[in-house]
């Protein structure tokens, strides 16, 4: 293991990591340099499978991987310029995700690094979704708060190190993704819920329909969606009994405000109580243009520096891991060819 100082090689040693990414329904791989250098970053997206099905269908996602991950893998290095020789190490998503999805890209990564005899780093999914803010923020150092707000978790997170968290709250039931999914669904607009939502939502009124902002009695940052899902299933059931017409902007616009107060609120309250400086979103809801711009809002208000990653390193890719695994590989990290895939990973633990 070599020197460090703040995350960073102390010599300029470049450490170039293969990251591959298939916890869900993107197989992804991407060469990154030094956790914050993308020289690649390879997407290919299996939304166009799963729409006909109305949401990702596990065993299909297995399948989809496997057919296309050498694929992927093989653009990832033509596109840095570069081949296996040129990596210090393979890094993978080893959780949290569906568990046979999870185990393409575990598999492939360790018959990598066995041929190659490249290092085995696991990587944790959010930990990379986390990362993802470093890529295009060379300036950006732990200590920082971070809302992961993705498909499958809404975590608020004190990013005390590099590899260091702290869970302030988190989802007692749906997470926010899956909010805009379901939501998305019952009002006909189909998957993937969270875009779609985004957009009609710009041509609606978000105060037409007010919708509940949901607080978990005896501990401020945990969040529960469910019951703004229940009440627009509620909205939407009332207004056809009454053969009232439903103006679906409205609806995604109202929907989609309660979600964003209830993120901002809870992200503003931590920040105040942990005196933030810095605080990052990620995570494919972190692509939502309202919960940005309301969160930027709030940041600037209160003097709050903010990060977000692109909408494209917010949903599902390799770069992010890429990233968590450099700082994993600096600290010494390494996974054995006995790493598996642990479909209900928690953030911190190995
Ligand atoms: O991080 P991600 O790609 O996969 C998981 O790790 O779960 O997140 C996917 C989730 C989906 O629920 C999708 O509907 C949501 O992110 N999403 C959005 C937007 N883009 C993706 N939600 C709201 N607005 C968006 N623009
Ligand atoms: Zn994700």
């Amino acid at each position: 293991m070599k020197n460090e100082v703040n995350g960073s090689p102390v010599n300029d040693k470049i450490i170039r990591i293969l990251a591959i990414e298939s916890s869900c329904d993107e197989t992804a791989a991407s060469v990154v340099e030094n956790g914050r250098k993308v020289l690649s970053n390879v997407i290919s997206s299996q939304i166009d499978i799963h729409t006909l099905y109305g949401g990702v269908v596990p065993e299909i996602a297995s399948r989809s991987h496997m057919e296309r991950i050498d694929q992927v893998i093989t653009k990832a290095l033509e596109e840095a310029g570069m081949t296996l020789s040129d990596m210090d190490a393979v890094g993978v998503t080893y959780g949290p995700g569906l568990v046979g999805a999870l185990l393409v890209g575990v598999a492939e990564a360790k018959a990598i690094s066995f041929a190659s005899g490249l290092p085995l780093i696991g990587v944790h999914h959010i930990e990379g979704h986390i990362c993802a803010n470093y890529i295009e923020n060379p300036e950006l150092e732990p200590p920082f708060a971070c809302l992961v707000v993705s498909g499958g978790h809404t975590h608020l997170v004190m990013v005390k190190d590099y590899g260091e968290y702290e869970i302030l709250g988190h989802t007692r039931d749906d997470a926010a993704g899956e909010a805009f999914d379901k939501v998305a669904r019952a009002v006909g607009l189909g998957y993937p819920g969270g875009p779609k939502i985004d957009k009609t939502a710009r041509e609606g009124n978000p105060d037409a329909i007010h919708f509940p902002r949901a607080k978990v009695a005896g501990s401020a940052y945990d969040f529960s969606f469910s019951g703004l899902k229940s009440a627009v299933l509620n909205y939407l059931n009332g207004a056809k009994m009454k053969g009232e017409e439903i103006c679906v902007p409205d609806v995604a616009a109202s929907f989609q405000k309660a979600v964003v107060d209830v993120l901002v609120d809870h992200a503003m309250a931590a920040a105040g109580e942990y005196h933030v400086k810095k605080l990052a979103i990620a995570g494919g809801v972190a692509s939502n243009s309202a919960l940005r711009s309301a969160m930027e809002d709030a940041c600037n208000k209160r003097g709050i520096t903010f990060y977000r990653p692109s909408p494209v390193l917010c949903t599902d890719n390799a770069a992010m891991i890429g990233s968590a695994a450099y700082y994993d590989y600096i600290r010494g990290i390494r996974s054995g060819f006995d790493l598996n895939a642990v479909p209900n990973l928690k953030l911190g633990e190995r």
